[in-house]
């Protein structure tokens, strides 16, 4: 098990532009650090909005060690808190999802609000005082209809994610949408893996013959240096988009931890589906025409997003163990939308659940090649692979910030 020194060690030595070592994939010391350092620190995507649908609407999700409960109160506010019962820590909700007036323990009952205050605890005594054992508060934010949470206590800065999240998805109108779909499935491979593997294409023409139909695979459409700098197709779509009123220029944080941009379609194909026509009837939010393609949005470590004219997927990842992911994924359509009328679920879910599992296959495959001893970082095409480039360097570049330097070091 690598110590935290080791990990710096085989991260000073990557080979720029280079995949990362077997131990940076697979070890459990450079798991658990990446846990302590990355999924304990930064913003997570948990839920889309519109999942917590009226007041007392909840959902769970679990962090490493952290269980987490996210509730929308009476007063319409999403909130977050420690999944974990102030008075002997039983795990409060214990389901994914659900409805509840109040938050009550199954152990001993304890009933609280579901803005934390402890509403309700029997037989504790004259002393007791309850305004001391409400739920621990975790950071939690909605960025015009995605929620993230944050589990350190100071969190990172958000507003300029925020800002942007919320010029972008305003005409995706997602506080009038709901869920259609939900499908979570868990990868044999590590989350990095996960990652990398959704941020090029390369591996589209050979695995994913139905998303081929409308995505290309043309790494033109992922290079986009800056709001002006992209292919000809890629500069023609923006401005017509952007003349329609749809923000769709390529933005993105300074550290590339995140980025949203909004992308044709092949051909002109109106939504993710066999026959490249919407998959729903009833349109969603204020799109001006059906091939406004879609706008990608990423954040590190654990999303990316498309929003179309028609639908939206949000995908969610979470580690389970070194080699274990959890990829969420939620199809979300305009509230009035009615399944069997305006929309066919086998039609809508169709592309993105066959290309889950696509990607599933090749990222088990990929984490059992690097488990063995033989496996020795090869090189990221630069053509094709310029995300994962920027993934990689993106999270060495903050484990390398956040790993505290050794005594040795410090004291030289
Ligand atoms: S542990 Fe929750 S009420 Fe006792
Ligand atoms: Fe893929």
């Amino acid at each position: 098990m690598l110590s935290q020194d080791g990990i710096r060690t085989q991260l000073q030595s990557r080979k720029a532009n280079f995949a990362l070592s077997r131990d940076l994939y697979c070890d459990p010391g450079v798991y658990q650090t990446d846990l302590e350092q990355i999924w304990y620190k930064e913003w997570l995507f948990a839920v889309p909005a519109c999942e917590l649908v009226k007041a007392g609407s909840y959902a769970t999700l679990q962090v490493g060690d952290y269980p987490v409960v996210i509730v929308r109160g009476t007063d319409s506010r999403i909130r977050a808190f420690h999944n974990v019962c102030r008075h002997r820590g039983q795990r409060l909700c214990a389901k994914t999802s659900g409805t509840v007036t109040k938050l009550v323990c199954p152990y001993h009952q304890w009933t609280y609000d579901l803005d934390g205050k402890l509403a309700w605890a029997r037989d504790m005594g004259a002393d007791f005082n309850p305004a001391a054992y409400g739920l621990k508060k975790v950071h939690c934010v909605d960025l015009g209809g995605v929620v993230y949470i944050c589990l350190a206590e100071v969190p990172p800065a958000i507003a300029d994610l925020a800002r942007t999240a919320a010029t972008y998805l305003a005409p995706s109108g997602l506080a009038d949408t709901k869920v259609a779909f939900s499908s979570s499935i868990v990868e044999k491979g590590n989350w990095k893996l996960v990652i990398e593997n959704n941020r090029e294409c390369y591996h589209c023409g050979g695995s994913h013959p139905a998303l081929c139909r409308t995505f290309s695979d043309n790494p033109k459409i992922g290079a986009m240096d800056g709001p002006q700098s992209a292919s000809p197709e890629i500069l023609a779509h923006w401005e017509r988009c952007e003349a329609a009123g749809l923000p769709s220029r390529f933005v993105h944080a300074p550290d590339f931890q995140w980025r949203l941009a909004r992308i044709p379609l092949l051909n002109n194909a109106e939504s993710y589906t066999m026959s490249t026509k919407a998959a729903v009837a009833k349109r969603m939010g204020k799109m001006p025409f059906n091939d406004a393609g879609s706008l990608l949005m990423y954040h590190y470590p654990n999303t990316w997003n498309h929003f179309l004219g028609d639908h939206a997927i949000t995908f969610r990842v979470l580690p389970i163990s070194p080699t274990e992911t959890e990829v969420t994924t939620t199809w979300l359509v305009h509230k009035d939308a009615v399944e069997g009328t305006d929309y066919d679920l086998e039609t809508l879910t169709h592309v993105w659940l066959a290309t889950n599992d696509e990607d599933r296959q090749v990222v088990e495959e990929n984490q059992k090649g690097i488990l063995s001893p033989a496996y020795e970082p090869g090189p990221y095409s630069p053509i094709q692979e310029e995300g994962v480039i920027q993934f990689i360097n993106w999270y060495c570049d903050s484990m390398g910030k956040k790993l505290t330097p050794s005594t040795s070091l410090a004291a030289e």
